[in-house]
C-alpha cells in the first residue's frame, strides 16, 4: 500500500499547527517556509546535511527571525481590521515581551519587523529592563516595566525618558508607588506610571494563575483606588497613563480573554472617571499557540483565533468607553508565544533504538523437552494465537510471564532461561498486535499494547535543555522526522534523549483528539542517518532550558529567504563547548587540565602507561574540553 506527504502531513498534523509555514515537499521532507508560501522553502532534511558538511553538528537550533515578522504582520492586520469595523478611536502598540526569548537577533528582527507599526518591549526584571533600553532607539518606542523593582530599576527607568524611551513604570505593589514618586522627585524626571490589576476572574489551565485574588501581580480593585489618592496627593496623577493586566500564558478559551476585557474595560472607564487621563490599555499576554492543531481549549490548543481576539477586544473597549462617553485608549498587546514559538525547530538525530519486536531468533514450534515449561507453554500460546482466541492468548501469555519472574526472584530460573521466556513473551506480543489490528472490536485489555510495544528511539538532545516545558509542565511540542515522509511509518517509538535521566525522553506526542504516547517513525536504515524536528519551541525554552547533565546549548543557524527565494544562512552560532559548561560551575580549564596531567605522571612513574599513551590521553583531555557537548558521530 502506497503512502504520500499528504498522509504524512495528516498524520503528524502539520497542516494544523503548521499555520502556513510547515509543509511536506514533494521529495517527502520537512519544509518551512518562513517568508510564507511561495517566498522560498527551507528543507530542513537539506539544511541539516548542509550544516554538517560545514562542520556543525547536529543538534541544532534552526531560528527563522522572520516568522516573527510575518507573525506581527498577523497580528496589526487583524487589529487594523477590527479598529475600521468598529470605527474605533485608538490604535494598536503591540509590545513583545523580552522574557519570552531574548535571543538579541531575534529581538532585534522583531523590532525591525515593526518598522510599519513600532513594536515596543516589555521587561520584567532590571536586566531586561537595561536591554530594552539600548536596543529601542526609535522615538517614543513604549518600554513596558513590569515586575518588583528597586529603587535603581525605577531611576534607571525614569532616566531613560530623557532618551525619548516611553518608559511606563507597572505598578504591581502599592508599596512602590511612595518609591516612583520619590525617585521622580529627586531625579526632577515626570515618569510615566501605569497600574497593573488584578483581575478577579482566575483563567483556567496550567499557565493561567495570573489572575483572581491568589494572584502574585497587580493590585486590587481598593489598591487602584488608593493609588489614585496617593499620586493626587503627590501632584502626579497626570503620570498615571496606563491601566495593565496580564491573565496568564496560554489561554486555551476565548471565554477567558472575553471575561477579562470586560472586567478591564469597566476598570479603564471607572479610572478615567477619578480623574487619571490613561490613554493605553494593555492587555498583556496570553494569546496562545496552537501546538497541537486542534483548535479546541485544550491546554496545547486554543479555540480560537488571532481576528476573533482582535475583535473581541476592540469591540469589549469601544462598547465600555462610548457608553461612557470617555476617549478610546491606544490598545497594547504583550504576546510573546504567539510572535516567537513558530520562530525555532531543533534538529537531532536518532543514535539507535532498543526494539522489543526482536523476532531474528523464530519462536521454535517444537521446544526441546530440555527447555524450561514455562518456556515451552510459552511457546504453545505463541503457535495458537489467532483472533479468536486472542484475549485467552494475552492472558496466558501475562500469566507465564508472571510466573516466571516469581520463579527468578526465588533461585528457581536462571539468567538465561528468564531470558528466552522474555524474548517469546514480547514476540507472543508482537503477533497478537499483529492479529488485533485486524479486529474491529478491540478488547479493553489490548489498549495498551502498541505502547507495550514501542521502541526507545535514542536522540542526540537533551529535553532538560531545548523542550525544558515538556519535562516541566508536559507541554507537548509538534515532533516528527524531517524525511521520509512519503513513506509510511512502519513502528511506533517513545523518544529518549542524552541525560542520564529517566525523565529525560519525549512520551506525548501531539494528536487531533488527545494526546499518543508513542509516535509513527520509519525503521532505521543502516548508514542512513534519520533526523526529526521539534518545532514551535522559539518562546520559553531556550531561556528555561537548564544544564543537567552538562549539556549545553546547541549549535544554533539563523536562516531565512531572499528575495530570489533563495535559503540564507544569517549567521552560525556555536553550541557550548565542554569548558564553557564546566566554566559555570567554577571548573577552570588550566586547573583540570593541570589535575589529570598530575594522574598521568604518577601512572606513568608507576609504569601503568607509556609516555606516548600519556600524552595521547592528554591531548584527548584538551579536545574533549574544547569540543561539543553533545554526541559526535
Ligand atoms: C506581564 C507579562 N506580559 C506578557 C507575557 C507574555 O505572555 P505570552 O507569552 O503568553 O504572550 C508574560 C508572560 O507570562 C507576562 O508575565
Amino acid at each position: 500500500m502506497g503512502w504520500n506527504g499528504e498522509e504524512s502531513e495528516e498524520l503528524y498534523g502539520v497542516r494544523h499547527w503548521g499555520a502556513d509555514l510547515f509543509r511536506i515537499s514533494d521529495e517527502g521532507n520537512l519544509i518551512v517556509m518562513p517568508a510564507g508560501p511561495g517566498n522560498g522553502d527551507v528543507d530542513l532534511a537539506h539544511l541539516s546535511e548542509q550544516l554538517e558538511e560545514q562542520g556543525i553538528a547536529l543538534p541544532v537550533l534552526v531560528r527563522m527571525p522572520q516568522i516573527a515578522e510575518r507573525r506581527l504582520q498577523l497580528m496589526s492586520g487583524v487589529f487594523n481590521d477590527a479598529i475600521s469595523e468598529y470605527g474605533y478611536e485608538g490604535v494598536y502598540r503591540p509590545v513583545y515581551p523580552i522574557k519570552v526569548n531574548q535571543q538579541r537577533q531575534l529581538v532585534e528582527e522583531i523590532l525591525r519587523a515593526g518598522a510599519s507599526n513600532p513594536v515596543g518591549l516589555e521587561a520584567g526584571s532590571k536586566a531586561e529592563l537595561l536591554l530594552a533600553i539600548a536596543m529601542l532607539d526609535a522615538p517614543g518606542s513604549l518600554v513596558i516595566c513590569n515586575g518588583y523593582k528597586d529603587r535603581r530599576y525605577l531611576e534607571m527607568a525614569i532616566m531613560a525618558r530623557r532618551l525619548g524611551r516611553d518608559t511606563i513604570i507597572v505598578v504591581e505593589k502599592l508599596s512602590e508607588v511612595q518609591d516612583i514618586i520619590e525617585c521622580s522627585q529627586k531625579l526632577g524626571i515626570r515618569p510615566s506610571i501605569g497600574v497593573r490589576a488584578k483581575l478577579s476572574k482566575p483563567g483556567r489551565g496550567k499557565w493561567q494563575l495570573s489572575s483572581g485574588d491568589r494572584a502574585k501581580f497587580g493590585l486590587s480593585v481598593a489598591g487602584i483606588v488608593s493609588l489614585v489618592e496617593q499620586l493626587r496627593d503627590a501632584d502626579m496623577l497626570d503620570c498615571l497613563r496606563l491601566l495593565h493586566f496580564h491573565i496568564g500564558s496560554q489561554v486555551t478559551a476565548i471565554q477567558t480573554f472575553k471575561r477579562a476585557f470586560r472586567e478591564a474595560s469597566r476598570i479603564y472607564v471607572e479610572l478615567s472617571r477619578l480623574g487619571a487621563p490613561l490613554g493605553l490599555l494593555d492587555v498583556g499576554g496570553g494569546l496562545g499557540v496552537d501546538y497541537d492543531g486542534s483548535r479546541t481549549r485544550y491546554d496545547s490548543s486554543r479555540n480560537y483565533t488571532e481576528r476573533e481576539y482582535a475583535h473581541d477586544l476592540v469591540y469589549a473597549v469601544s462598547d465600555a468607553c462610548t457608553q461612557a462617553g470617555i476617549p478610546h485608549p491606544d490598545l497594547v498587546t504583550e504576546s510573546g508565544r504567539a510572535t516567537v514559538a513558530h520562530c525555532s525547530v531543533l534538529l537531532f538525530d536518532i543514535l539507535g533504538v532498543e526494539s522489543r519486536h526482536d523476532e531474528s531468533v523464530p519462536v521454535s514450534d517444537a521446544p526441546e523437552s530440555d527447555h524450561h515449561e514455562l518456556y515451552r507453554d510459552l511457546c504453545e500460546v505463541f503457535e495458537g494465537v489467532d483472533a479468536r482466541n486472542c484475549q485467552e492468548a494475552w492472558h496466558d501469555a501475562q500469566d507465564l510471564r508472571l510466573r516466571s519472574s516469581q520463579l527468578f526472584d526465588a533461585g528457581d530460573l536462571r539468567l538465561d532461561e528468564l531470558a528466552e521466556i522474555e524474548r517469546v513473551f514480547w514476540q507472543v506480543s508482537s503477533k497478537l498486535q499483529r492479529v488485533v489490528s485486524t479486529l474491529r472490536y478491540v478488547p479493553p485489555e489490548f489498549a495498551t499494547l502498541d505502547d507495550l510495544l514501542a521502541d526507545t528511539y535514542y536522540a542526540n538532545f537533551s529535553v532538560f535543555q531545548s523542550a525544558p516545558d515538556s519535562w516541566a509542565i508536559d507541554q507537548v511540542f509538534p515532533c516528527l522526522p524531517i524525511q521520509r515522509l512519503h513513506e509510511r511509518p512502519d513502528r511506533r517509538a517513545v523518544i529518549a534523549d542524552l541525560t542520564c535521566d529517566s525523565d529525560g525522553k519525549l512520551s506525548k506526542f501531539i494528536d487531533r483528539r488527545t494526546v499518543k504516547n508513542t509516535l509513527e517513525v520509519h525503521t532505521l536504515r543502516r548508514g542512513e542517518k534519520y533526523r526529526m524536528a521539534l518545532a514551535l519551541v522559539g518562546a520559553y525554552q531556550e531561556i528555561l532550558g537548564d544544564m543537567h547533565n552538562l549539556f549545553g546549548t546547541t549549535n544554533a543557524v539563523h536562516v531565512s529567504t531572499d528575495s530570489k527565494r533563495r535559503v540564507v544562512f544569517d549567521r552560525v552560532i556555536d553550541g557550548e563547548t565542554v569548558q564553557a559548561v564546566a566554566g559555570y560551575v567554577q571548573y577552570d580549564r588550566g586547573t583540570l587540565i593541570d589535575l589529570v596531567r598530575q594522574s598521568v605522571e604518577r601512572a606513568i612513574n608507576q609504569e601503568d602507561m607509556t609516555r606516548s599513551e600519556g600524552r595521547e590521553l592528554l591531548a584527548r583531555y584538551r579536545d574533549g574540553l574544547d569540543g561539543y557537548t553533545y554526541l559526535h558521530r
